[in-house]
């Protein structure tokens, strides 16, 4: 199904854009390593190294009008005729156009009056620069005469800063300008060490680094005035807005063709002498690195190296399955998207600005269970920064920034679900690895600098954490939010300038929430399960006891009748059960509690799903909660400020969706399992995106719910849990490959008219190609699995020695 916008081009695991004007701008990210940049279906986005709040290389507006302002910018004069490969700024119309978003690279293609103009840009691996291959094309019958101008706007690097303090920003702006490069240099005079370089690997014909200069005081970008004016003024800027444009003149005779680059780069002189003249920067690692990529070919090598990084990645998992959904998602977008999250947490995409939040403690964590099996070792690197901002009595900090890896004060802690979700992250990894060595790492608590306490330390710090924060219910307080940050029982806040989640508690509060309940019942049997691993079966024993005593709290206390209530408030009232006026049932529980082994032996568990899919369940996905909040209430806090139908008031909030989908595997429900999951996933979305609006290659955070005035439209794409764990919900759950502690585990849970399907996946260093069967027409049950054609007793791939290919066979039955 094609869209009017686009369609998935699956071989070249890309997603072509027909139609610049699409429905909201469609993103995509550049970069793997430390250089990051956003960039849309029009060219638009920023570039930052590392820290999008610290270290932001170029400007962008994205709620601008129109939305996506600025970006990577090639003005093509050709004649009278000023329009952009892109679309924007100009918005010329373009006889053709296209954008293919592919696994870290955007290729746009525009051509007019037949002058076709490719742009590819991409970050090299390892490189901290972002490079902008551009092939100019002459397809006319006649000799072209072409003057191209770049552009891209500079920020003074901390993007906070960039943007309000303009008494100081107007007056430090600073740029030098060599041969074919523009450097920007601003505050490298007095106390940084790095600056940017933005040029071009061929000969240009004149430059501006001046914004007024360039565009024009009182013009916007779409008539900057050089390109209308048709010749570069050789701006310096001094103060002001620093901008970086060169010229570039090209004669291309019938059928003639012309490639090459513009490199923008994030420079550290860090060991080297600043200076090398009285206030002239040192240029030498600049020019080096933009020299790499004036050698003929070196491009398309750096090019290569991109898409053989990405092959080699996807094909740790591949499917081959009889859903095209499910398909082209687990094996090329979601993980694409996993890699997102991993690398950028919640910082950095259109809906947030990169400079609000920096790494989220629970939602890194989560990232990681979708990122883990592509590469191991930054995971475990990740879990140890993380480990690394919790304090010693097992609060951990909310936000850490990614440059310092230091906890965010503003936000502080005290959200008391964090903690959990590193035992979750912890456990994904040694079971993808086998590594228990990490166990061991030293990783001191934020607040006892030179401690040298164990991870596994910190595993056990978080359940006596847990323990120690208990209400009357016996049932986990729940501090300023659990994982619903907008489900704020304790902050009662009246007043419109105080945030939610950290305006204080109330005196005396006992409430409690079983959502956490359900995580930390889901983790007690993660760590037991761990300690049996290591052969310390006292620990493990002693974690199937707490296991046991909150199990029956929450079988005591939280069931409501038909589903488990979501918590109890300040005063002890239950939220999320039938005797509440609005908010009477709500999805977090379900899902927990289920997944948590609660409702197992006494039907609760079935009947908390059906629930779900009685009151919840909508054709756009499940909704958080109903019916929706219809006015503010204060001891709920910010769930209730928004309008009915969006955000955490009753919208379909996908992340939690995913819960129900992997619930429902742990019945063995396929059909229930895999019709949950389709209805948020984006590939499924063509045929209504006009409603939907966002990308259909990745998830949204969250879909418009029956409430709301749109149903079904999605908002806040990209960086979202929602990536991770559906990627755990249908790689582990569905498709039924878990890693676990002695091999991979075989558990589908699929629609009965799937009768066969296929699994490659590396696994610890070999390639195990897994073939299922299902003669029956089951959802789930290995009748028999063979491995390299010997029958094996259970459903656990035992590890292999060698790379494989090893055969596995399952029936199902
Ligand atoms: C936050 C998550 C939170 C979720 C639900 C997201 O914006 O990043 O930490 O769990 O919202 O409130």
């Amino acid at each position: 199904m094609k869209s009017t916008y686009g369609h998935f081009d699956d071989a070249a695991r890309e997603y072509v854009v027909t139609r610049p004007d699409t429905p909201l701008p469609w993103l995509n990210y550049l970069g793997q390593d430390d250089l990051y940049g956003l960039c849309t279906n029009t060219a638009g986005g920023y570039t930052f190294w590392r820290d999008a709040r610290l270290r932001r290389l170029t400007r962008y507006r994205h709620n601008n009008v129109p939305y996506d302002l600025g970006g990577r910018y090639l003005y093509v004069r050709d004649g009278d005729a000023v329009w952009n490969p892109g679309w924007k700024p100009t918005k010329t119309p373009l006889d053709r156009y296209e954008c293919r978003h592919g696994l870290g690279y955007t290729r746009i293609t525009g051509a007019k009056d037949g002058v076709e103009v490719e742009l590819l840009f991409f970050v090299p691996l390892g490189e901290n620069a972002e490079v902008w291959r551009t092939t100019v094309r002459n397809r006319s019958g006649a000799r072209k005469d072409l003057r191209l101008f770049s552009y891209l706007e500079f920020c003074f690097y901390e993007a906070l800063n960039d943007m309000t303090n303009f008494q100081r920003t107007y007056s430090i702006g600073e740029v030098e300008v060599e041969g074919s490069a523009i450097y920007h240099t601003t505050e490298y005079r007095e106390r940084r060490d790095h600056y940017t370089v933005f040029a071009c690997t061929r000969e240009v014909a004149g430059f501006d680094t001046s914004r007024d200069a360039f565009v024009g005081v009182h013009n916007g970008l779409h008539e900057a005035a050089v390109p209308f004016e048709g010749a570069a003024r050789g701006s310096v800027a001094h103060g002001w807005n620093p901008i970086g444009s060169h010229q570039v003149d090209l004669a291309l005779e019938p059928g003639g063709e012309e490639s090459f680059a513009f490199v923008l780069a994030y420079v550290d002189n860090d060991g080297v002498d600043r200076f090398e003249w009285p206030a002239v920067v040192n240029k030498e690692r600049g020019r080096a690195l933009v020299e790499r990529y004036t050698r003929e070919g070196a491009v398309d090598e750096a090019f290569d190296g991109v898409r053989a990084f990405w092959d080699d990645l996807l094909s740790t998992f591949e499917v081959d399955c009889p859903d095209e959904h499910a398909q082209r998602m687990a094996n090329v977008w979601n993980p694409y998207q996993c890699m997102a999250t991993f690398n950028l947490s919640r910082a950095a995409s259109l809906f947030e600005s990169g400079i609000g939040r920096g790494m989220g403690f629970r939602d890194s964590n989560q990232d990681v269970l979708g990122f883990v099996h592509l590469i191991p070792d930054r995971a475990r690197q990740r879990i140890l920064d993380l480990a690394g901002t919790q304090l010693s009595d097992g609060t951990c900090f909310h936000q850490y920034q990614p440059l310092t890896k230091q906890g965010n004060d503003a936000i502080g802690g005290d959200f008391y679900d964090d903690h959990l979700w590193l035992i979750l992250s912890t456990c994904a990894y040694v079971k993808e690895t086998g590594d228990v060595a990490l166990l061991d790492e030293p990783v001191g608590y934020a607040d006892t600098p030179g401690s040298a306490e164990t991870l596994l330390h910190h595993l056990e710090t978080s359940i006596a954490y847990t323990l120690s924060r208990r209400g009357e219910h016996g049932l986990p307080l729940i501090g300023h939010a659990d994982w619903n940050d907008c489900l704020n029982l304790n902050c009662f806040s009246t007043q419109p300038d105080e945030s939610f989640q950290t305006a204080g508690d109330v005196e005396g509060s006992r409430a409690e929430s079983v959502m956490i309940a359900g995580l930390f019942l889901y983790a007690c049997r993660e760590l037991a399960a761990l300690f049996r691993r290591l052969g310390r079966a006292g620990e493990a024993t002693r974690l199937d006891g707490l296991h046991a005593d909150m199990l029956s709290a929450v079988e005591e206390h939280a069931w409501d009748g038909d589903w488990y209530v979501r918590a109890f408030d300040a005063a002890g009232e239950p939220v999320g059960s039938r005797v509440c006026e609005e908010g009477q049932i709500f999805i977090e529980s379900q899902g927990w509690c289920v997944l948590g082994g609660a409702g197992g032996g006494n039907g609760r568990a079935r009947r908390a799903l059906e629930s779900v899919d009685e009151r919840l369940a909508t054709e756009h996905g499940i909704v958080l909660h109903q019916p929706a909040y219809t006015r503010y209430r204060v001891e709920l806090g910010e769930i209730s400020s928004y309008p009915p139908g969006y955000k955490e008031n009753a919208g379909v909030f996908c992340h939690n969706n995913t819960w129900i989908t992997l619930a429902w595997c742990s019945l063995g429900e396929g059909e229930r399992a895999l019709d949950t999951y389709l209805a948020i996933c984006p590939s499924a979305q063509e045929s209504r995106i006009d409603t939907y609006r966002s990308e259909p290659y990745v998830y949204a955070q969250v879909i418009a719910g029956r409430d709301a005035a749109i149903p079904g439209e999605a908002k806040n794409s990209w960086l979202t849990g929602t990536a991770a764990w559906t990627f755990v919900s249908l790689s582990q759950g569905i498709l039924g490959v878990k890693p676990d502690y002695d091999g991979l585990r075989i558990d589908p849970c699929i629609p009965r008219s799937w009768r066969s399907y296929r699994v490659r996946r590396r696994f610890r260093g070999t390639r195990y190609d897994i073939s299922v069967e299902n003669p029956d027409g089951v959802c789930s049950g290995v009748r028999s699995l063979t491995v390299d054609g010997r029958a094996v007793d259970g459903n656990v791939v035992p590890p292999a020695a060698g790379p494989g290919p090893v055969r596995v066979d399952v029936v199902l039955g």
